[in-house]
C-alpha cells in the first residue's frame, strides 16, 4: 500500500528532500512499485518521480539535482489505477500553472465522473490515475483565497472512496495540508520542524512524539506547529501520544510479523476490493474488461486456473458463480490444467486467480486457454504483473502488498473479488440474476466489520494454539464452502507451522479418512449456518458428533447463535451470521490465527517459512 511522507522545517537547506528520502525508505516494508517527491523552493515547486525502486529516484535526483528547500512531500505507489509507469507516480501536479503537488493513498471511487466534469472544463490529465483528479480539484479550489488548507476542506467534499492525501503549493511554503478517511496519516511533532506520515515509522528517526488523527480530518503542518479541523471545518482535538516502537519494529508496523499485520489489514482488503466497483447507474464495473459484453453473455463455461492460496479462492468461487449466475464453473490446479487436454472453446471463460500476477503456472495456463480461443480474465492483486497483462480482462483486488509468504488478506481478497465476478456476470443475465446480485452486494458491504469482529474476538483461538505448540496432526472438515476453508486451514499450518494437517470434505469422512480418528486427535470443523440450504447445517453436526464419539477433539467454528453444536464441541469459536456463500470471509480468519500462533510458539520464522517462496517464477 502507498506510503506518504511530508515535512516542513525552518531551515531552508537539503534536510527536506533528506528528511522525506529517509521516510520513504522506512515505508518500503509496505511495498511499492514507484516513488516520487515534490519541494516547494523560492515560488516553485520542483518534482521528481520514476517508476521501480526508490534507488531509481535517488538516481534521478543526482542526475537532476532539486532545489534546497524546507517544505517537502514524498511518496511511495502501490498502483491501483494505472499500471506502474514514471507518469502515474506521484506526485501528481494541479493547476493551470502546476504549482501545486499532491500524493494519496487509497482509492477515489468517484473519481470518472469528477474527471469528465473537469475534462469538459478544459482541464488536461497526464496520467490514468485517481489521483490526479483530486490533485485539480485542489488546485483549482486553491485559486479562490489562496489558502491550502480550505482548498483541501472543499476539495474533499467532492471526493468520495478512501483516501490520504497531502499537498503543497509552490505559493504557500512551509506548509503542509493532509486529509484522511478510511486510510492512514499519522504527525509526528519536532523542534521547528513537524512531519506527516503513514506510519510513525516515516519519521520515527526523527521523533517519538506523535498525534493521532481520527476519519474525515484536515491537518495542516508548519514548522511552528500543527492544526486539525474536521471535514465540516470545525476545529478538532487530536490526541497526543509516544511512540514506543523502535524503528525496526516501525518497519512492520509495530508487529512482530508481516503475517500478523496482513492478518490485521483483511477487514480494509475486504472493503477496498469493493470500493469503486458500482457506476452511477448501480451497475458493477470490473478494471479493465477487453471483453464485449455479448462475449462475456454468450460464456457457456468457467473454468478458473490458481495454485495454492489462490485455488481455494477460486472454489469458493465455483459455489458463488454457479449459484449466482448459473454458469457451469470447474476448478483447476493451473499446473495440471494444460496436461487434462483441456475442453475450452470461444464461450469458455477461464478465470486466473494470482496474488502476485507472477506464479508461471498460472501464467501458462492463461496463455494455453488463449491458444484454444478462451477469454482470459485475471483477478490479480499486483498491477503492472505479467498475467493481468496477458488476459483480455482484469479484475484487481485491492488487498495492499503482501509480503508473508503464507497468504491471507489476498485470500480474502480474491475471494471478494470473485464474489464482484458472480454477481456482475448474474447482473449482465439479468432478470432475477440482476435482483439477486444487488441483495447481495449490499450484504458484501458489511463484510468488512463482520470481519473485523472475528478478529477482535481471536484471543481464545491464540490460547489454544499456544497449548497446541506440541500438536503432530491436525484435521480440519468442511462442507459447501466450508470445504474449501477447510483445506486453506490446512495449508497455512503446513506452511508456517510444519505440523501435518489435512483437509476434507465433511461429507467424505466417512468413506475413508475417519479412519484416521483416534483419541485427541485435533480436528476443525467449519459449520456453515444453520439457515444453509439442504440441512447442510444438521449433517455437518451429525459429522462432529461421529468424530466425538471416536475421541475426536473437536475445536468447532460456528455462528453466533448456533447452540446445536455446543454438546459435540471441546471448543466453539464464534463467527457472526452471514449468507451461507459469503462466509468463508468469516471461517477462515481464525484458522489464520491459529497457524500464526501454533507457528510462533514454535519459534519458527512465519513470514519466511522454509523451502517456499511467495512468487514462484518456474514450472
Ligand atoms: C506460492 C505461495 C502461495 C501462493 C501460491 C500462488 O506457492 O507460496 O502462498 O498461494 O504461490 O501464488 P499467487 O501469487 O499466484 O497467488
Amino acid at each position: 500500500m502507498c506510503g506518504i511522507v511530508g515535512y516542513v522545517g525552518s531551515h531552508v537547506d537539503g534536510a527536506a528532500l533528506d528528511v522525506v528520502m529517509e521516510g520513504l525508505a522506512r515505508l518500503e516494508y509496505r511495498g511499492y512499485d514507484s516513488a516520487g517527491v515534490a519541494l516547494v523552493a523560492d515560488g516553485t515547486l520542483a518534482t521528481e518521480k520514476r517508476a521501480g525502486k526508490l534507488e531509481n529516484l535517488r538516481q534521478a535526483i543526482i542526475d537532476h539535482p532539486l532545489p534546497p528547500s524546507s517544505t517537502a512531500i514524498g511518496h511511495t505507489r502501490w498502483a491501483t489505477h494505472g499500471g506502474p509507469t514514471d507518469t502515474n507516480a506521484h506526485p501528481h501536479r494541479g493547476g493551470a500553472d502546476g504549482k501545486l503537488a499532491l500524493i494519496h493513498n487509497g482509492i477515489i471511487e468517484n473519481f470518472h465522473p469528477l474527471k469528465e466534469r473537469l475534462v469538459a472544463d478544459g482541464v488536461k490529465f497526464l496520467s490514468e490515475t485517481d489521483t490526479e483528479v483530486a490533485a485539480q480539484l485542489v488546485a483549482r479550489e486553491y485559486e479562490a483565497d489562496r489558502d491550502l488548507t480550505q482548498a483541501m476542506l472543499r476539495a474533499v467534499a467532492h471526493l468520495e472512496g478512501a483516501f490520504t492525501l497531502l499537498a503543497v503549493h509552490a505559493d504557500s511554503p512551509g506548509v503542509v495540508v493532509g486529509a484522511r478517511r478510511n486510510s492512514p496519516l499519522v504527525v509526528g511533532l519536532g523542534d521547528g520542524e513537524n512531519f506527516l506520515g503513514s506510519d510513525v515509522a516515516a519519521f520515527i528517526g526523527h521523533t517519538r512524539h506523535a498525534v493521532e488523527l481520527g476519519q474525515d480530518q484536515i491537518v495542516t503542518i508548519t514548522p511552528d506547529g500543527y492544526d486539525v479541523i474536521g471535514f465540516d471545518g470545525e476545529p478538532t482535538e487530536a490526541r497526543a501520544y509516544e511512540v514506543t516502537w523502535d524503528a525496526s519494529a516501525a518497519e512492520k508496523g509495530g508487529f512482530d510479523t508481516f503475517m500478523e499485520k496482513e492478518i490485521l489489514e483483511q477487514p480494509h482488503a475486504v472493503a477496498d476490493t469493493l470500493l469503486g466497483r458500482v457506476d452511477p447507474a448501480g451497475r458493477l464495473v470490473l478494471d479493465e474488461v477487453r471483453i464485449p459484453e455479448e462475449r462475456l453473455r454468450a460464456v457457456t463455461r468457467i473454468t478458473i486456473v490458481a495454485c495454492g492460496t489462490a485455488s481455494y479462492a477460486g472454489m469458493v468461487a465455483k459455489y458463488a458463480i454457479e449459484h449466482w449466475a448459473r454458469i457451469p464453473v470447474e476448478v483447476s490446479l493451473a499446473h495440471e490444467f494444460r496436461y487434462c487436454d483441456p475442453i475450452v472453446d470461444e464461450n469458455t471463460l477461464v478465470i486466473s486467480i494470482s496474488q502476485s500476477g507472477e506464479t508461471m503456472d498460472t501464467l501458462m495456463a492463461v496463455k494455453h486457454a488463449r491458444e484454444l480461443g478462451a477469454q482470459t480474465l485475471s483477478i490479480c492483486n499486483t498491477h503492472g504483473s505479467t498475467i493481468p497483462r496477458e488476459s483480455d480482462a482484469v479484475l484487481y483486488t485491492h488487498a495492499g502488498p503482501e509480503v508473508a509468504v503464507a497468504s491471507t488478506k489476498a485470500f480474502l481478497a480474491q475471494i471478494t473479488a470473485a464474489y464482484v465476478l458472480g454477481l456482475y456476470l448474474a447482473q449482465l443475465k439479468g432478470g432475477s440474476h440482476a435482483e439477486q446480485a444487488t441483495t447481495i452486494l449490499a450484504e458484501l458491504r458489511g463484510m468488512p466489520d463482520k470481519v473485523q469482529t472475528v478478529l477482535d474476538r481471536m484471543g481464545r483461538v491464540k490460547e489454544i494454539a499456544r497449548f497446541m505448540a506440541d500438536t503432530r496432526s491436525v484435521l480440519f472438515l468442511g462442507r459447501h464452502v466450508g470445504y474449501p476453508i477447510a483445506l486453506e486451514g490446512a495449508l497455512k499450518l503446513k506452511e508456517i507451522a510444519y505440523i501435518h494437517a489435512e483437509g476434507f470434505a465433511a461429507g467424505e469422512l466417512k468413506h475413508g479418512p475417519i479412519a484416521l480418528i483416534e483419541p485427541g486427535q485435533p480436528v476443525f470443523i467449519v459449520v456453515p449456518g444453520p439457515d444453509t440450504p439442504h440441512d447442510l447445517h444438521k449433517k455437518v453436526v451429525s459429522n462432529i458428533q461421529e468424530i466425538r464419539a471416536r475421541g475426536a477433539r473437536t475445536l468447532v467454528i460456528a455462528e453466533d447463535g448456533d447452540e446445536e453444536v455446543v454438546p459435540y464441541a471441546d471448543e466453539v469459536i464464534r463467527v457472526p451470521h452471514s449468507s451461507p456463500l459469503l462466509q468463508p470471509l468469516l471461517t477462515v480468519v481464525p484458522l489464520q490465527v491459529f497457524a500464526l500462533h501454533l507457528a510462533t510458539a514454535k519459534g519458527l520464522d512465519v513470514d519466511q517459512p522454509r523451502n517456499l517462496a511467495k512468487s514462484v517464477t518456474v514450472e
